[in-house]
């Protein structure tokens, strides 16, 4: 089985007598309400998604990883997990001591051990790991929305965050390697998604079977963008296409708890290291990874492999091209197997889609399965 990135599984749950020391603890210890991004991150650590991180990045965890994209102990990493004050500059909060979590509805969560408290430049972390700071990209309005001073330490988790859906498809870092094992599976490509599957998708994750022994299919549902398609009616497209069009024996279909950063490249490691420490031996990488707008270069996230060894990744990416229906070959193809040219191809993007099916089109079989067409259209006719 592979190793978790940094060699082991983190876990930052706690039980028995420590848990019960820190609840008891809690209401007297200074607190902190997360965001919905937050909240996603704090689990993500405690379950070892995230290892080698134990807790909310420290300055100089911060600075190297904005700087080099390596952690200081050199483990490639490229996505800040960082915790901002709310109000003020946080002089509430002691380094040394422990700050209550709470979740969006007060609900305690855990407890972070405050071990560094620093001012940052939004600016420069937007220009570095957007790579923009123009206000319209969603991660750069997220950063807008949060104050600029950050705590960092390990964490705690005494409750995990309650989820209302997906409960059955909710697997922790340790359990989809239990799953690996226990169906034999020594080479898993994973698949990184945030939007309702179409054909192109169907087609790289096939291409994908054709090499290693199974797919985990794994749809984010942490905090999106407001216009992307809402995680429950991806999902159900998900069931119906599996049940209908895969090998189910060879295919995993599980939540990912993360919230989307829209950083393209430096999203496309993390999201690969991350699927490292869930047990995958392989991660898809297609045309625009985790791209939003026109940001990124739809190879950008290809051509950042290239800054790292491989050894150091550990995870091998499944690079794919531009890929899409040819009329002329008569089925899925990319730029890299397909002779012909743009008006033989059936290219939608996401916009069109949404307004094709917003005005009551349904998007041609090529681009979406009709059974696909069918939920989406219901869900778009439910929001109307
Ligand atoms: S993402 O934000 O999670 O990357 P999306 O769900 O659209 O968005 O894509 C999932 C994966 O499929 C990504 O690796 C993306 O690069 C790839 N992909 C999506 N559409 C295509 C396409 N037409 N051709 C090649 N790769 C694609």
């Amino acid at each position: 089985m592979i190793k978790p990135h940094g060699g082991q599984l983190v876990s930052r749950m706690v039980e028995g007598q420590e848990r019960e020391a820190l609840e008891e603890r809690a209401p007297h210890m200074p607190r902190i309400s997360l965001n919905a991004r937050e909240v996603c991150d704090v689990e993500m650590i405690a379950t070892g998604a995230m290892s080698p991180l134990e807790g909310f990045m420290t300055r100089e965890e911060y600075v190297s990883i904005l700087d080099l994209m390596r952690l200081p102990n050199g483990l490639p990493w490229t996505i800040p997990v960082v915790l901002a004050v709310k109000e003020g500059g946080g002089e509430q909060y002691e380094i040394g001591s422990d700050i209550a979590l709470l979740d969006m509805e007060s609900s305690l969560l855990g407890v972070l051990h405050l071990e560094d408290k620093f001012e940052v430049d939004k600016e420069r972390e937007a220009l570095v790991v957007l790579r923009t700071i123009d206000s319209a990209h969603p991660g750069n309005q997220y950063l807008q929305s949060i104050g600029d001073v950050y705590l960092g330490g390990k964490i705690s988790l005494l409750h995990r965050p309650k989820h209302q859906l997906f409960n059955n498809y909710r697997l922790d870092p340790k359990e989809t390697r239990v799953l690996f094992k226990s169906k034999g599976w020594q080479q898993i490509a994973a698949f990184q998604t945030r939007n309702p599957i179409h054909r192109a998708h169907e087609y790289l994750q096939k291409c994908a079977l054709e090499i290693v022994d199974a797919i985990l299919i794994h749809p984010l549902v942490g905090q999106t963008k407001g216009d992307d398609i809402p995680p429950e009616v991806r999902m159900k497209c998900y069931e119906v296409l599996l049940e209908k069009y895969y090998p189910r024996t060879r295919v995993a279909l599980s939540v990912f708890p993360a919230a989307m950063r829209y950083a393209g490249p430096r999203e496309a490691i993390f999201h690969a290291l991350i699927r490292k420490n869930y047990g995958c031996t392989h991660f898809i990488v297609g045309r625009d990874h985790a791209g939003v707008g026109s940001y990124y270069g739809p190879f950008d996230a290809h051509r950042i492999f290239r800054d790292f060894e491989p050894e150091e990744l550990g995870i091998t990416p499944l690079f794919f091209d531009n890929a899409f229906y040819c009329k002329k070959c008569g089925g899925m193809a990319s730029t890299k197997t397909c002779p012909h040219s743009g008006p033989d191809h059936i290219v939608l993007s996401g916009t069109k889609v949404r307004e094709m099916l917003k005005n009551g089109q349904t998007p041609p079989p090529e681009f979406t399965r009709p059974e696909v067409a069918e939920l989406l259209m219901k869900a778009m006719q439910k929001e109307e």
